[in-house]
């Protein structure tokens, strides 16, 4: 499709993402011939905001192919000079990528569309999360994209999948035997997903104010590293059979009814972030959340899954726990040891580390002793002596081969949204928000959410 080359287009073209992110990444892959073909890179934006100066670091080829476009979303005269660029390139793929605020997307999908009804082009449309604000609002986007595009054309983009060692999740259950024979409630005790961040809203609460941990972080990033967690293998690796399998497992998530959410999930918010330029305190808006969650299926009824996030916390670390079952304590009785349960943990950031800790008698110790607790830290960039590719150019150059693997299904979309919709409705109904220290771990409540259930958060 692409043999006549790509041209592509980034709606929000001057924004916070589109210039750190999407122009490096395109720029780093038409360096090195990762996109062949690429006949030209349009920004799109009300203003220039940091175009001119970001020019001036770009390599002369690349700058040859870019051009700036001044582009309101509402008006019809933007659309119009579009479409005169478009005219221009006859047979060329055109990729659609909207970096812009979730509240911008309908509009612009219905323009976009409305303009491409002249063009033969082939064509693909990205969207950025998160895809609507609630399952409603999700169900509308779906449809108002339908009447343009077929789903084939559609990449909703999580930037969580296109990271190193989330994508290694798939491999090191599916690919060893000694991983897989265990990854089930027979063995694992529970299971904790954590993504912390050290920063706080840094200049973006005008986006993050109306939309609140929950929906930027746990209705897309964590579930989803959720399912890659927890789903079974797929029957073959054709891209709607992982995310068959996918949303397989998101329905098998079991729902918390609204009169329960206090037992499993809690919210809070930094201390301070009412001050920060742009934030409207009445809005309740969390900076942090934890959930528990169960999925009612075979492999893992009554195993409970933690999930963390938040920002102005301790550190940036986003890390997956797998927590196995205590051994029946023999040394433990003889020896007066505190045994400790194994432990697999994938670390995505700040680097791509897989850490299985064990209990071992120290070398040197009498034949009968407490076995410690040791690890194994797997480190895949020190290993693979590669660097992994950031996250977005890994996905870009899916986008360009047209694979949906890493992309999110219409129905998972909207099954995240089921999963998490009782709990927006029920804090939407309560005024108390805990507050949190900068720089701690989150608020008190989080730590009851797990510790009542005898387990304590883990940073591996
Ligand atoms: C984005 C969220 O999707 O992910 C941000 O909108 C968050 O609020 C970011 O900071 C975290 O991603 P990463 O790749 O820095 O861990």
């Amino acid at each position: 499709m692409g043999n006549r080359g790509y041209a592509i287009f980034i709606f929000g073209g001057s924004g916070d993402l589109a210039r750190k992110k999407i122009y490096p990444v395109l720029r780093k892959l038409y360096k090195e011939d990762g996109i062949p073909n690429l006949k030209a890179v349009y920004g799109l934006a009300r203003d220039e905001n940091g175009i001119p100066e970001l020019l001036k670091e770009w390599e002369e080829d690349f700058k040859k192919i870019f051009k700036f476009i001044s582009f309101d979303v509402f008006s019809d005269e933007s659309y119009n000079i579009l479409a005169k660029e478009i005219e221009k390139l006859k047979g060329t793929e055109l990729i659609f990528y909207l970096a812009l605020p979730p509240t911008l997307f309908e509009t612009t999908i219905r323009h976009l569309g409305a303009t491409l009804r002249k063009f033969s082009n082939p064509r693909k449309i990205v969207i950025e999360k998160p895809f609507g604000f609630d399952f409603l609002s999700a169900d509308r986007l779906n449809n108002v994209l339908y009447k343009y595009f077929i789903e084939d054309e559609i990449y909703r983009i999580d930037h969580f999948l296109g990271k190193g060692a989330v994508q290694s999740i798939f491999s090191l259950r599916f690919s060893n035997s000694i991983f897989e024979g265990i990854w089930n409630k027979n063995f694992v005790d529970h299971v904790q997903i954590s993504a912390l961040e050290s920063i706080g809203v840094e200049g973006r609460a005008g986006y993050y104010d109306r939309i609140g941990a929950l929906r930027d972080m746990v209705q897309n990033h964590l579930l989803q590293i959720l399912a890659f967690i927890a789903m079974e293998p797929p029957c073959c690796l054709e891209p709607e059979r992982i995310r068959d399998e996918k949303i397989k497992l998101l329905m098998s998530i079991r729902e918390i009814r609204k009169k329960d959410v206090k037992n499993f999930a809690v919210r809070g918010r930094y201390k301070g972030y009412t001050e920060e330029e742009g934030v409207d305190p009445s809005l309740k808006t969390e900076t942090f959340t934890a959930l528990k969650l169960y999925i009612d299926n075979l492999r893992w009824q009554g195993v409970p899954f933690y999930l963390r996030t938040g920002k102005k916390l301790n550190r940036k670390l986003t890390e997956i726990v797998i927590v196995f079952k205590e051994i029946p304590g023999v040394f433990a009785k003889l020896l007066d040891c505190v045994p400790q349960p194994n432990v697999i943990a994938i670390q995505i950031a700040p680097k791509n580390v897989i850490t299985l800790k064990i209990q071992l008698r120290p070398p040197a110790q009498r034949f009968i002793s407490c076995p410690v607790e040791s690890r194994l830290d797997f480190d895949l960039e020190d290993y693979y002596k590669e660097k992994i590719p950031e996250a977005y150019e890994m996905l870009f150059r899916d986008i360009i081969e047209g694979d949906h693997s890493l992309f999110i299904r219409a129905d998972e979309t909207l099954q995240a949204w089921k999963i998490v919709e009782p709990i927006l409705e029920a804090w939407a109904e309560d005024d108390y928000i805990p507050e949190y220290e900068p720089g701690s771990w989150g608020p008190k409540e989080a730590m009851e959410l797990i510790e009542r259930d005898g387990r304590r958060w883990l940073i591996v």
